[in-house]
Parts: structure tokens; sequence; C-alpha cells
């Protein structure tokens, strides 16, 4: 395998294209200077519009997770109670941080099924302070319903924190519409930069409850970010490069322009489905009225006549990475990205490969063989 030649094709980190890598190699400036500050103003100012949102931005130094940490640990004291919402793997991530800073009340579903309303709503009704809910569950590759859960939140009067991690940029996310008070996206996913920074966006009435919180995280207290980019700058010595990096994507994204990046990615998760169902190969996610199948991440069950591992060395060694399940759905799912800045042609060759590895297995019968190229072909092309 060469690495530098190897087609990620995986819900992220995805490929960065040589543009933002040539970005990250300008030399080095200083991070309290006023070249910085107007790359970071500059940033902010894009970042809200690929959010879809007015709230201010912020930009902490970490992976998407720090984003959740922060979200939480800055809205909720050890007395207070926080309702995290579970259907895949990151919901439990959500669940996890909750219980270290507060008193959670998981709603969990099965992985990959619909989130329970119902109990959101019964949770609140009880006097939770705060929701917390990944939008797009790339565990299980479905869209939960942000707008149901923005509007329960708001009736009762909680805060609603949305992990957009895996979507802002790559789905349509009108969080103001929706209610969100705190959203976070991860560098490494839609706008297609390299890991390392979570943007976070953040509601008036959140900065007005961290007022009252006592023991915010040192690192990630969002009131000293608040504070530091009133003057442009962040209040730790962030990563230049990453800075640079982002800075490249934001123009990429906003060159193709936010609504036709956020179809093009939609189209793709469709070309994959439309393979998939040509091929027989069935959905792992089951949505129903109030969710759908993600537009950034395939999670397909992985067919009988061949393992997983198998599926993914005969991939990887043809060039082209994909991803299996997680936890508990090692070995029973195998997901395809549909993210960042992937061109047509990535789908393709991804498609045809798998087509041809699942036909020599016995997975994909003779009739069928060739169907899913042609039905993710015929989506492309639309
Ligand atoms: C929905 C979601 N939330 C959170 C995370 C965690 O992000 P990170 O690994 O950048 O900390 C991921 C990563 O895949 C994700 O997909």
């Amino acid at each position: 395998m060469n690495i530098e030649d190897t087609l990620i094709m995986i819900p992220g980190p995805v490929p960065v294209v040589p543009r933002i890598l040539r970005a990250m190699a300008k030399p080095v400036i200083n991070h309290r200077g006023y070249e910085f500050a107007e790359m970071f103003d500059e940033c902010r100012e894009l970042l809200a519009d690929l959010f879809q949102t007015k709230n201010e931005i912020l930009l902490l130094s970490g992976s998407g997770t720090s984003g959740m940490e922060a979200a939480v640990g800055n809205l909720i004291n050890p007395d207070e109670t926080i309702v995290t919402v579970v259907n895949g793997k990151f919901g439990e991530r959500f669940r996890d941080i909750g219980m270290r800073y507060g008193n959670t009340v998981p709603v969990e579903s099965e992985w990959g099924y619909p989130i329970d309303l119902d109990a959101v709503a019964a949770a609140l009704e009880d006097g939770a302070d705060a929701v917390a809910m990944v939008h797009n569950e790339t565990s299980v590759g479905m869209l939960n319903p942000a707008d149901e859960v923005g509007k329960l939140a708001r009736k009762h009067d909680a805060l609603f924190i949305m992990d957009g991690i895996t979507s802002i940029g790559g789905t349509p996310t009108p969080l103001d519409e929706w209610g969100v008070d705190v959203a976070i996206m991860g560098s490494q996913k839609c706008i297609a930069a390299p890991p390392g920074f979570a943007a976070v966006s953040v509601s008036k009435r959140a900065f007005q409850k961290m007022e009252d919180v006592k023991n915010p995280p040192y690192y990630l207290d969002l009131k000293a970010h608040r504070k530091s980019a009133d003057k442009g700058q962040t209040p730790y010595t962030p990563s230049i490069p990453l800075f640079f990096a982002i800075q490249e994507a934001l123009y990429i994204a906003h060159e193709e322009g936010l609504d036709a990046r956020r179809q093009r990615h939609a189209t793709g998760a469709a070309a994959v489905r439309a393979a998939a169902d040509a091929m027989g190969i069935a959905m792992f996610p089951q949505p129903d009225e109030k969710s759908r199948y993600s537009d950034t991440v395939t999670a397909m069950k992985v067919p009988s006549g061949i393992l997983f591992d198998q599926l993914k060395k005969e991939m990887l060694a043809r060039g082209i990475l994909i991803a299996g399940g997680q936890a508990h759905l090692k070995g029973n799912i195998f997901r395809i990205g549909s993210m960042g800045n992937f061109r047509s042609k990535d789908l393709l060759i991804t498609i045809q490969m798998l087509e041809s590895i699942l036909h020599a297995h016995g997975a994909v019968s003779d009739s069928d063989f060739g169907a899913g190229i042609r039905a993710a072909g015929s989506v492309l092309m639309q």
C-alpha cells in the first residue's frame, strides 16, 4: 500500500487537498499580532456562514470531542441535570461527558434506531437544564431530528447542545431556527482540513448561563475564549499551521458555494445508497419519518459471503480505505464517507472496487454484478 496514494473514504479524517497542505507550509506568524487577528476574524465569519448561525463562533485547540466537553462543562453545574440522547457511539460520548459534570439522564435507543422523542420530552418535563444530542450519528449513518429536540428544549427552557461534528458544512443546519445554543464542528470532517480544531457556536442564552457555572474546564473555558476572541486571539497558543489550513479550507467551501457543497454531500450519499440497493446490500440504520439517512456517511450491513476484515484488506490492497463498525457493530457493518472535498470519481472507483470484491466472494450475484456502479453513476450524473 502506498500511503500517499490511498483514497480515504472513511467518515473523517478525510483527504486534505494540496491547496490546504500548501497553506500549512507558510511561515509561522505571531499569534498575538495583527496578521493572526485578521485571519482569526475572517475564519470566524466564514464559519458562522457555514454553521448557518448568527451566534458567536469560537475556535478550540483540540479534536471534536474537545468541543463536546467544552459545551457540557461550561453549561452544567454538578447539581444540574443534562439529558443526553443516545442512539450510537457519539451519543454515548455525550452521556459519558455529562456524567463528569452533572446529573445525567441518558435517553437511550438501540444504535441505528430513531431517538425516543417522548422520553426526551418526559426528561425535560422533569426539569432538566440542558439536552445534548448528536445530529449526524456517524457510528450508524443517521441524521437525528435536531428541529424536534430544539422545539422541546425551548418549550422546557433548557439549553440545547448539538454535536454537528459530521453534519455542519455537509448537510443543512439552520441552527438558529432549531434553537441550538451550542453547536460543534470538527476540522477534519466536512470542511476537510486536518484534525486538531473544534469550532463551536454559542448563543447569548448559553453565554448568560455560563456566568452561573462554578467550575468550567480551565483550558476549554468558553468565557476565556470569548474574551480573547474579542481581541482577535485565542487564550492559549493555537496551532498556526492548522489555522492556515482552516482558512484555506473555508475559502474552498465558500468558493464552491455552501448550498452546492451541502448538495454534493447529499448526492454522494444518495449514490452510495443507490449502489447498495442495486447490489442487494442492506442499510444499517432504520430511520423513521422524523430522522433520515446521513448525507455524509453511509452505514451498510456486511453482506454474507465475506467478513469485514477481508473486505477492508482487499479494498486497501486496491488503494481505498473504508471504515468498519465501532464497538459492538465491529464486523457487522461497514461505512463509506461522502464527506469533505470528495469528487464523483472517488465514489465511483470506491463502488466499482467494492462491487468487484463482493462479486468475487459471491456476496453480489452474477445477475446483480454491475448494477451497483450503474446506479451510483446515474445518481451522480443527475
Ligand atoms: C458525530 C461525532 N461526534 C464526535 C466525534 C469525535 O470527534 P474527534 O474524534 O474529532 O474528537 C466524531 C468523530 O468521528 C463524530 O463523528
